[in-house]
């Protein structure tokens, strides 16, 4: 008789991915790693997960981080409160647990930023806990193993998910050397939903391990597709800003954002709400304590955030050189800019504008 994960763990052996995090699995990698992998793609996650690791390697230095370094380090991932939680969580590991990061699903899930799935996946992947780490790949093959064609986006979904796979795990081992059959059970799925088991019209089940264990497959051929059932999401609310690339000298105003909400903490070029007309611009630069020389209206952008959307109206501004004491803002040459402010990229294009060697596009 076939047996779940024997099949499961068997293709893995075969197929699995080889990932920076997975080399050397130390709690600290795979904490990393889940962190970073928190709603963003294996792809975009390797580079920075090895410059981070590069200049932050080991719990201790990154609890002593000052919180703009490991903001920098981050800087394009998004979701910045990500790293913020991770630096608290260190300082608590260095403070609370002598430096050790602790070793279950329970305590991991007392600190900063760690929550169900992601207790779930260190604990099993850096310790061999028996427990099933349940993100959106998992979801999405349960729904299809069972046949369940509710609201997947509940808690009572996920309940029945971790039931359902802490069921089909295998045992852990006496001895670790003995390999790590639950850390591989969740991420041989995680690599399935990646390989095989995709989302919408195009899963692979001719290539699928455990599709003789699969419901859908069985009752309803083609069916799987249609699965799991994802409500329409809310439209995001629409927001208007005005940007200004406040410039003298080769320098560029920045300021840092308020230490709660949207971005916390992160540098941005001076904005305000609405769309600002030329002449109303020029009121908020002299509210400001700016006079300019010229302005000029540059290009447009976008910025899609998990729930809202900001639509930016960029000005040019050229002003005589002042002392920072008499603006609310910071000048920063292109050098900082670059290596010392981090700046989310939801401002990437008038960032680009910056840049001594774009393709200078037209004013407006
Ligand atoms: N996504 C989140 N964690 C992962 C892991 N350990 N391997 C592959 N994809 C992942």
């Amino acid at each position: 008789m076939k047996v779940f994960y024997e099949e499961l763990l068997n293709w893995y052996s075969r197929n699995r991915r080889e990932l920076p995090w997975r080399e050397d699995p130390s709690p600290y990698h795979v904490w990393l790693s889940e962190i970073m992998l928190q709603q963003t793609r294996v792809e975009a996650v390797k580079g920075y997960y090895q410059r981070f690791l590069n200049t932050l390697p080991d719990v201790g230095s990154l609890a002593e981080a000052p919180e703009d370094t490991c903001l920098k380090l981050w800087e394009g991932l998004g979701y910045y409160s990500r790293v913020r939680n991770l630096k608290k969580a260190a300082e608590e590991v260095m403070e609370n647990y002598k430096g050790e990061i602790p070793g279950t699903s329970a305590e991991l899930k007392l600190l900063p930023g760690i929550g169900s799935y992601t207790s779930a996946a260190i604990a099993s992947i850096a310790f061999g806990e028996r427990i099933p780490a349940v993100d959106g790949n998992l979801l999405r093959i349960f729904s299809r193993l069972e046949m369940y064609d509710e609201n997947i986006r509940t808690s009572a979904a996920l309940k029945k998910a971790v039931q359902y796979y802490t069921e089909l795990m295998p045992e852990k081992p006496e001895k670790i050397e003995e390999g790590n059959p639950c850390g591989n059970f969740n991420q041989a799925l995680m690599d399935l939903g990646n390989a095989v088991c995709l989302p919408g019209t195009v899963p692979d089940c001719g290539n699928c391990p455990i599709s003789d264990f699969c419901r859908t497959h069985r009752e309803r051929p083609g069916l799987e597709a249609d699965l799991p059932v994802i409500p329409a999401g809310k439209d995001k609310k629409v927001e208007f800003l005005t940007v200004f690339l406040i410039r003298s000298e080769g320098r560029t105003a920045v300021r840092k954002r308020p230490a709660r909400g949207l971005l916390a903490g992160l540098y941005e070029f001076p904005n305000t709400a609405g769309e600002l007309e030329r002449e109303e611009a020029v009121e908020w630069l002299r509210e400001h304590s700016v006079e300019p020389l010229r302005i000029r209206r540059i290009t447009d952008a976008e910025h899609i955030f998990t729930h809202k959307k900001w639509i930016m109206r960029g000005y040019e501004v050229i002003t005589d050189p002042f002392s920072e004491k008499d603006i609310p803002f910071i000048m920063a040459s292109l050098e900082e800019i670059t290596d010392k402010y981090c700046i989310p990229s939801a401002f990437v294009t008038y960032l680009k504008w910056l840049d001594p060697n774009r393709n200078i596009p037209k004013s407006r």
